[in-house]
């Protein structure tokens, strides 16, 4: 035995006090219990003592071994703790917690439904996946009728599709509610179109008033207010005479190009127009179909598209941009 268990105990207790740091004490472990340490080699030559004395040995052995263990763990873990000031550097900045935003669709959704709830209209959601019934027929608009094919869609199979404008929400409220309705609807809805103001998948907010003594004069205030709130009371709108199978008569409104001030650019294909919604008075057929009694009751209805709102708003020049996810767009909003 080159060194009693003694020695080692006081040799190792000795070096610790002088340790400074955890990697002082890093060396002391393999000094002492590495592979080649004191302890160790203590250990392994136990077999060279006297028959009587191994056991004991051993057991004091071990005994140390433990102790040691556990007297440079501790020791580590202080002088390491130390080392770090309590293992928080109170001098580095702090790290920013990266804050999200809302999507400009979103944003602008939620002033529209928050203008029309003002105007006293009900929020309602019908479903993205639509029979044929629903997005067309209720609608005055039959199989082979050549407005199906402005609005040329995903078929899921022979009567269900991806509804291709929230206005089939208007015979969906209308068959479960009696009048006076004021809803509006907005959400997602699909055609098979894609350039710089058509996207495949984009949103519309379906509106629909019904009641006694509902008259065209009461469609063009709504829509005027509408816009002037969104945007602001100088806009110029038009309203400009068009056809829907489920409005009669029909029009669509355009709003001034805001990107040219009405000087014609790409964007307004050089009109100084953009469109942003299309509108009407109910088709009695469409009254017909719900079981509205067209001799009491009148209404209007209008679907607008909101990315292109957005697109206005806040001067977007290509509207395939709200769906890159793009984080550099993103983020301006
Ligand atoms: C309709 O969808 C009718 N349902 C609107 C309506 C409702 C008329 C109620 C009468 C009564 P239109 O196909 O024009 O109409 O689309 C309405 C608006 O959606 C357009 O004015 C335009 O702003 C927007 N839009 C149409 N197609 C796209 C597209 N691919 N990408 C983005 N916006 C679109
Ligand atoms: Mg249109």
């Amino acid at each position: 035995m080159e060194k009693s268990l003694q020695i080692i105990e006081q040799d190792a207790l000795a070096d610790l006090e002088k340790a400074v740091s955890r990697d002082d004490v890093d060396l002391l472990v393999t000094r002492y219990l590495g592979r080649k340490g004191a302890l160790t080699t203590f250990l392994r030559n136990i077999s060279k003592l006297p028959v009587g004395d191994r056991p004991s040995a051993g057991k004091d052995a071990n005994a140390l071994k433990i102790k040691l263990e556990e007297a440079f763990g501790d020791a580590g873990r202080r002088l390491e703790d130390q080392d770090t000031g309590g293992g928080i550097d109170v001098t580095l900045p702090g790290r920013p917690v990266i804050r999200g935003s809302l999507h400009p669709v979103t944003k602008i959704s939620r002033e529209i439904v928050a203008i029309f709830s003002r105007l006293g209209f009900d929020v309602v959601e019908g479903p993205e996946i639509e029979t044929d019934y629903y997005n067309f027929e209720a609608l005055n608009i039959p199989k082979y009728h050549p407005a199906r094919d402005m609005q040329d869609t995903f078929y899921v199979s022979e009567n269900i599709v991806l509804r291709t404008h929230t206005s089939p929400t208007q015979p969906r409220v209308m068959e479960k509610t009696a009048p006076p309705v004021r809803i509006l609807a907005p959400g997602k809805v699909y055609r098979c179109d894609s350039d710089l103001t058509h996207t495949p998948m984009f949103h519309q907010a379906e509106g629909l008033m019904v009641d006694k003594n509902v008259s065209f004069g009461d469609l063009k205030g709504i829509i005027t207010t509408f816009i002037h709130q969104l945007f602001d009371p100088d806009i110029s709108v038009r309203f400009r005479p068009s056809f829907f199978p489920f409005t009669e008569p029909s029009a669509e409104v355009d709003i001034q190009c805001v990107m040219c001030r009405g000087k014609g650019c790409r964007i307004c294909s050089r009109t100084g127009w953009l469109e942003v919604l299309g509108s009407g008075m109910v088709h009695p057929a469409v009254f017909e179909n719900v079981g509205y009694d067209t001799e009491i009751y009148s209404g209007f209805a209008f679907g607008m598209g909101i990315e292109r709102l957005a697109m206005l708003k806040y001067g977007i020049d290509d509207l395939r941009k709200f769906f890159e996810n793009d984080m550099r767009f993103l983020r301006q909003f």
